[in-house]
């Protein structure tokens, strides 16, 4: 409808984070806002706010800042643009973002963003509404579920959030306090999520959840089911022919979902499995509840289920009492796992989080000096994991156009980005792709069929 209000969501955090500004736009679409991709002209804009560095909240004040003046453009026009924050950081801040930015309408919390359509309504009546409180509903049973049109448009790679909040208390990190307590979504609500994305074209679903892994969801005989439970009922939905998991803790990677990456072909062979150190010392002060020895063990035993399995970690240096030492057994962790690709931080202090107040804090410098070597580790090995893939053939899920006409880009079981000459009616299939050459960050391939008999042309195409 033509005159629809608009909404332009913006994410500044993880897969979870992502997940939720959609649900938040699936929400809003039967309240009459169609989904827009800039804030120019929206009559709403939502930031879905992430906190898990000071960087990552500073972005939000910044973009408040530039949002304020549109806002006044829009009043000088006579249109009404509302701005609400939403997220982690709304969790965390609640009030206080009201008063450092007088422009922000409403403030809703990462657990409420069901109830947007009503504080809209409230806000339109030019009442400043903040929403914090963990709600005791469950949110998903509330929330719209996506039109068929909307999951097309976001294409054949989807997330489900299926486990949410923390428990585990790292003590550098806020998401125990900006997600609440850990709970797992039941399996059968899971399942019929699933079934509703594969029934309108999607192939490749990853579970998401700050730690996925620890999922306890009820099963449909009443009981607790595992993850690994969880990847088998949904390996059976007809259409789903990938899934994935992330993030996973160390210590929640129980026998059978080990097992399960042998057993199950849908599940790819890559792990997230952040360690954030290799320096027991370190490990205990941040509360990670392992030694090196027992990741390294996770990993062997991974790696015996399916000796393919590509790793990535998190790693922080410079975290509070981190000694060159400790660094130095971090980058023999590497050595030691060989990673297809890591994230890597600088320790950043959180306000309210036990790390925050330990002295020994690392100087900024020597943070930074780690950083790039240990940057320097990872890309190493992200490039050898790569090279080692050109002149194989790759099973590929083509997901959209690529960079240059003709051309699609997929992914490969190991998360690889890889651009294909092909065409777009293939969108949405697994196909075979010969890896010729390696970008950066791409694999580049051509169709196997293509490479081997290179004449299949369709006549009057
Ligand atoms: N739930 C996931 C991680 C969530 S946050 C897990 O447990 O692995 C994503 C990553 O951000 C973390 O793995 C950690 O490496 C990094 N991170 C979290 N808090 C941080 C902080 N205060 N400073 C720097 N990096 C941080
Ligand atoms: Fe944060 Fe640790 Fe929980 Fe991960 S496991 S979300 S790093 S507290
Ligand atoms: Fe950021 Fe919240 Fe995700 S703090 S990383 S958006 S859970």
């Amino acid at each position: 409808m033509s005159n629809a209000r608009k909404v332009h969501v913006k994410s500044f955090g993880c897969q979870m984070n992502v997940y939720d500004s959609n649900r938040m736009a699936d929400t809003l679409a039967p309240a009459g806002f169609a989904e827009t991709a800039t804030p120019d002209g929206a009559d709403l804009v939502i930031l879905n706010t992430c906190n898990i560095r000071e960087k990552a909240t500073d972005k939000v004040y910044s973009e408040l800042g530039r949002l304020r003046m549109m806002k006044e453009e829009a009043a000088a026009q006579g249109r009404t643009m509302l701005i609400a924050v939403a997220g982690c950081v709304a969790q965390a801040e609640g009030q206080e973002i009201l008063r450092r930015s007088g422009a922000v309408d409403l403030v809703v919390g990462s657990q409420n963003y069901h109830r947007l359509p009503e504080m809209i309504a409230r806000a339109q009546s030019g009442e400043k509404v903040v929403d914090t409180e963990f709600p005791v509903e469950d949110r998903f049973d509330v929330l719209a579920a996506p039109s068929r049109e909307q999951i097309a448009k976001r294409g054949v790679a989807a997330f489900v959030t299926v486990q949410e909040g923390c428990d585990k208390f790292c003590t550098f990190c806020v998401v125990p306090y900006t997600r609440g307590a850990e709970i797992s979504r039941p399996v059968e609500k899971v399942a019929a999520e699933v079934e509703r994305l594969a029934s309108a074209g999607v192939r490749e679903v990853t579970l998401i959840g700050q730690n996925v892994n620890g999922y306890h969801g009820l099963g449909a005989d009443g009981a607790p089911a595992h993850f690994g439970a969880l990847l088998r009922r949904l390996a059976r939905v007809p259409g789903i022919e990938r899934l994935r998991y992330t993030t996973s803790h160390p210590n929640d990677m129980d026998d059978d979902l080990i097992a399960a990456h042998a057993d199950l072909p849908a599940l790819m062979p890559y792990v997230h499995l952040p360690v954030q150190s290799g320096a027991d010392r370190i490990l205990e002060a941040m509360n990670r509840k392992h030694t090196r020895a027992q990741y390294l063990d996770v990993i062997a035993r991974l790696r015996a289920a399916r000796p393919d399995l590509a790793f990535t970690s998190d790693f922080i240096v410079g975290f509070p009492g981190e000694t060159e030492e400790d660094f130095q057994d971090t980058l023999s962790l590497i050595e030691d796992v060989r990673y297809a690709g890591a994230y890597t931080f600088a320790y950043s202090p959180r306000p309210g989080t036990p790390a925050a107040d330990l002295e020994d804090q690392v100087p900024p410098a020597e943070k930074t000096r780690r950083l790039h070597l240990l940057q320097a580790l990872i890309a190493r090995q992200q490039h050898d994991f790569n090279a080692s893939f050109v002149g194989q053939t790759l099973p590929v899920l083509l997901e959209k156009p690529g960079r240059l006409p003709g051309q699609l880009v997929g992914k490969s079981p190991y998360l690889q980005a890889v651009q294909v000459m092909a065409r777009a009616t293939l969108i949405g299939s697994v196909v075979p792709v010969a890896i010729t050459e390696m970008g950066t960050n791409t694999l580049f391939g051509v169709l196997a069929e293509e490479a081997r008999a290179p004449v299949l042309v369709e006549a009057g195409a």
